[in-house]
């Protein structure tokens, strides 16, 4: 987690951290600070809280400089306190350092450095980087931070600055993000590229194991060990507006709205043009390989794990190949049984999920072939993965994730078809009402999401309720699972997601008066099953809201309210369910007063365990 940004070049440095930490406090924002050199000086300023806070300490004084670094924190060690904020500094405040990420041995690094007479002022690991920098400091700070890497373990994306050396930033990485942005004689460094998208669409993307040492007259990187490395500049195509507001009150809720292009975005060059084909160019799978297939492992965390689900559905119903679906936290630590020649899909929007990235190096440590479905081009899932098969949906802002899962369910789908097209294991004519109805999506979701203009009105009755349950059977309950994270991460209100048939096992109990209850039935082969679940709560007092197909004129007998989505292909449906589900949360969190795009305690990237 956390951001960082740096800046060297002819500008005032301050704004251009600001603006640039603004564009990450995604990744966390309980704190935030900048250290800049300022005639020979370092001066650093930090505050816990938001961004704003740290502003308006810079009102008292704004220092004039042109070269600075800064951070947007999301807590791992030691409470938000300003104590607690990068930037850090060595014993006498000579050097300066932002890191994201976590050192793991760093009790141990600090009690070495502490027996050494360095003073610690914080409870973070991050401050033994500083004190180790001032410990290898010889007159060169870039040997001081290669030979600062050799003794510490874990994940870093750091940036240094000295008053010793005060032309230069010298940026490191492993296993967190982090790029060089490459300007007109100037240069900036940040976590991720919306940071850097409003000064220049060219970047140096660093690798693990690289350190960048930025100067006003450019920018060389190396290994670990010095040795210079020739990189290729990252053209970004899409440019500044595309990671704004756009005229919307909230990222979340463009990001809603930006799903018919997305969607459409991400299936349409891997359909032929006479809707009878999938076609994957991307994927080096030879059908062979694809005919071969004995399991295929689903690995994710959060939303994408929910997408994960689907595929386990639509893989398993479309082209009959077992799939297990694991979030990462579990599955890199349950020993899973993983065979050579076993697919394992990761799926990631960020691509830097550190769960996710550790689950993609076990499964290849076993001989698996790894298939990332990632948004960001160049993140690190990317780049250790076999084969990539990207969502195009666009930089995702909001915390809550939902262009980047609509977008993972079109590739899901996109897999399970193409699997099942070379096995053989769905005819042409159904292939083809899948791959037409996969055209249809993107108005479909336009539609639903004009229909829904009125929802907010409908919605204010449900903003003070404590629970909220989530019903469905089959792909409406994975889909249910997604709704219900949604709202309680957005809205704070407690939800579960039940599949139907389960409910009277227990959960049945929490069912009294009032309680709503958000049922989805759009599956036909469980549908009556699922009405009879609707009657079992109704007949405890839930107040249910019912989703279903348009036609559909029975469900509105036994339900509170229906939402009506268009009709498609049941195996598409999750794709058109969620939307009405995004909307419910949204909408309620912007009632009960919520932070939207900002969820308390949570962040965009979790980088770390
Ligand atoms: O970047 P990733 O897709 O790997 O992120 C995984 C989860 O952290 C993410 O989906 C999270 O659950 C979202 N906040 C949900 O809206």
């Amino acid at each position: 987690m956390c951001g960082i940004v740096g800046y060297i070049g002819p500008r005032s440095v301050v704004p251009v951290l600001i603006d640039g930490l603004k564009k990450l406090e995604y990744r966390g924002y309980d704190s935030a600070g900048i250290a800049v050199i300022e005639q020979g000086k370092v001066l650093v300023a930090k505050s816990v809280g938001r961004l704003s806070k740290l502003e308006e300490k810079l009102e008292a004084y704004t220092p004039e400089a042109n070269i600075g670094i800064g951070h947007t924190r999301w807590a791992t060690h030691g409470r938000p306190s300003d104590v607690n904020s990068h930037p850090h500094t060595d014993c006498t405040g000579v050097i300066a350092v932002v890191h994201n990420g976590i050192i793991e041995n760093y009790l141990e690094l600090r009690e070495w450095l502490e027996a050494q007479g360095h003073k610690f002022k914080s409870e973070t690991d991050t401050e033994v980087l500083p004190h180790l920098v001032e410990h290898f400091y010889d007159g060169d700070l870039e040997k001081a931070v290669q030979q600062v890497i050799t003794k510490i373990e874990g994940s870093y994306a750091m940036a240094v600055i000295s008053k010793n050396e005060p032309d230069k930033i010298v940026a490191a990485r492993k296993d967190s993000p982090l790029v060089v942005g490459l300007g007109d004689g100037e240069y900036f460094l940040a976590s991720d590229i919306p940071a850097t998208l409003a000064h220049t669409r060219d970047n140096f993307i660093l690798n693990d194991g690289e350190i960048a040492v930025i100067t006003a007259d450019g920018v060389k990187i190396t290994d670990a060990q010095g040795n210079k490395i020739t990189k290729e500049v990252f053209h970004v195509q899409w440019d500044a507006v595309a990671a704004e507001k756009g005229g919307y009150p909230h990222f979340m809720l463009k990001e809603i709205y930006e799903q018919p292009r997305a969607i459409r975005e991400t299936f349409s060059s891997r359909i032929s043009a006479d809707n009878k084909r999938v076609v994957l160019n991307e994927l080096s799978l030879t059908e062979e390989e694809i005919k071969d297939l004995r399991h295929i492992f689903i690995v994710a965390c959060g939303t994408a794990y929910h997408a994960g689900v689907v595929g386990k559905y639509v893989i398993e119903d479309l082209a009959r190949i077992p799939v297990t679906v694991d979030i990462a936290s579990e599955f890199r630590y349950r020993n899973p049984i993983i065979h050579p020649g076993d697919l394992v899909i990761v799926i990631s929007q960020s691509g830097e999920t550190a769960d996710t990235l550790a689950a993609l190096r076990e499964s290849k440590k076993a001989g698996a072939r790894i298939l990332a479905v990632t948004n960001v081009v160049g993140s690190s899932v990317a780049r250790e993965a076999d084969d990539v098969l990207y969502t195009w949906a666009g930089p995702e802002i909001a915390v809550a994730s939902t262009k980047a899962y609509s977008t993972q369910l079109i590739a899901m789908f996109l897999l399970g078809i193409h699997f099942a097209q070379v096995r053989g294991t769905i005819d042409a004519a159904y292939a083809e009402r899948l791959i037409t109805g996969m055209r249809e999506i993107p108005d479909q979701v336009q539609t639903i999401l004009d229909d829904l203009e009125d929802l907010q009105s409908f919605l204010k009755k449900y903003a003070e309720c404590q629970n909220t349950f989530f019903l469905g059977r089959g792909l409406d309950y994975a889909v249910a699972m997604e709704g219900c994270l949604k709202l309680k991460e957005i809205s704070y209100m407690h939800a579960e997601a039940y599949a139907a048939g389960e409910l009277k096992h227990g959960t049945l109990a929490l069912i009294v008066d009032d309680v709503p209850v958000v049922a989805l039935a759009t599956q036909t082969d469980l549908y009556d099953k699922m009405v009879s679940n609707i009657k079992e709560v109704k007949a405890r007092g839930a107040q249910v809201i019912g989703v279903t197909f348009k036609g559909n004129t029975e469900l509105q007998k036994v339900v509170d309210h229906v939402v009506y989505i268009p009709e498609t292909e049941n195996v598409l449906a999750p794709v058109l369910t969620v939307i009405p589900l995004q909307l419910l949360a949204y909408h309620i969190a912007v009632a009960r007063g919520c932070d939207v795009d900002k969820p308390r305690n949570l962040a965009k990237s979790v980088t770390v365990e």
